[in-house]
């Protein structure tokens, strides 16, 4: 078990990952010189690409650094066990996470995560496409409220994504269900699936794709233009280290109250964070196209729509498209 202030270290090289971080500056946040060096010596042991000089310590900069021993240590907790799986190149972490899960139990908070995905799959039957750089991992949860309600859990991860990557971009906001965009520009997708592998046990695979180190203009032709990266909006790269564990650390928290609160909870907060919150808006459900005001959600994350007609429609799913 890894001391606590080997986080506090690591989340600050990471923050500052391709920059010295001087042990002055540490020891203002409570660090003896003392824990430093130790935390060096655990680095080097464990083998973790920390460079060290006699004043200071150093995450070098890289379009991947995704670590699971790094994860472990950023890990607050609260699902207990949390177990990151890494691989390079897999086909995509959601049907690693389904495979895996069709083979035995996989406990609550495990993570699948890739360096890249040759087979990405998006919402809607689409495909996502996942170059290095990018941030793709899944989630394994097994939520013990009631199916019907799982839909605000796509919205919560939604949010958690959203609230994560305001640190680094303050503008991100969140179109309905959950994906999250930069102006007008989507910058990360989720993709909720179930997997019902007993009559006691059923899944819920949270896939997350966030455009992180990767470029938004090497795409594929059909997204570019309306695709962008945390590179591509800040001119700077980001430890996918630190992304994935605050997410981890904030979905954690953001579950446990949905478990006990329902989405309800999270309902205002949803609101004030969403791109098209008292808008018109249009959504698309197959062929059909409903116009109308978005009022607000109900309690279990559906869309609210008000027809020019009066009338209210409840939407649980379809594309969401902005009109002003
Ligand atoms: C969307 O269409 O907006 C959802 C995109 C979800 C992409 C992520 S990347 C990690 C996980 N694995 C997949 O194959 N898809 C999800």
């Amino acid at each position: 078990m890894a001391e606590k202030h080997y986080r506090c270290i690591l989340e600050q090289l990471l923050l500052q990952m391709g920059e010295y971080v001087t042990f002055e500056q540490l020891v203002t946040q409570g660090i003896s010189e003392r824990q430093v060096r130790e935390f060096a010596d655990w680095a080097m042991y464990k083998g973790l690409p920390v460079l060290c000089d006699s004043e200071a310590l150093c995450w070098p900069e890289q379009l991947n650094d995704l670590s699971p021993q790094v994860l472990e240590v950023m890990g607050e907790g609260c699902i207990p066990c949390r177990q990151v799986y890494y691989q390079e190149i897999v086909d995509s972490t959601n049907l690693w996470a389904r495979r895996a899960i069709e083979a035995g139990p996989v406990p609550e908070g495990t993570v699948f995560a890739a360096g890249s995905q040759e087979g990405g799959r998006g919402r809607l039957g689409r495909s996502w496409a996942s170059p290095t750089g990018g941030l793709w991992f899944t989630v394994v949860l097994t939520p013990t409220r009631s199916p019907a309600e799982w839909g605000g859990l796509s919205l919560i991860s939604g949010m958690t994504a959203v609230n994560v990557l305001s640190a680094f971009a303050p503008e991100c906001r969140v179109k309905w269900p959950n994906d999250v965009y930069l102006g007008d520009k989507k910058i990360a997708g989720i993709l909720l699936e179930m997997v019902r592998e007993s009559d006691k046990i059923s899944y819920v695979i949270a896939g997350i794709g966030v455009n992180v180190n990767n470029s938004a203009s090497s795409l594929p032709e059909d997204v570019v233009g309306k695709a962008t990266s945390l590179r591509d909006h800040t001119g700077r790269l980001y430890s996918l280290n630190l992304i994935l564990a605050r997410f981890l650390n904030r979905l954690e928290r953001d579950y446990h109250r949905f478990l006990n609160y329902g989405f309800a909870s999270f309902r205002t907060e949803y609101q004030k964070i969403c791109c098209h919150h008292g808008q018109m808006v249009e959504v698309q459900q197959g062929e059909q196209v409903l116009k109308g005001l978005n009022i607000g959600l109900d309690d279990y994350g559906g869309l609210l729509i008000k027809e020019s007609s009066g009338k209210i429609s409840v939407v649980h799913s379809g594309d969401l498209l902005l009109r002003g």
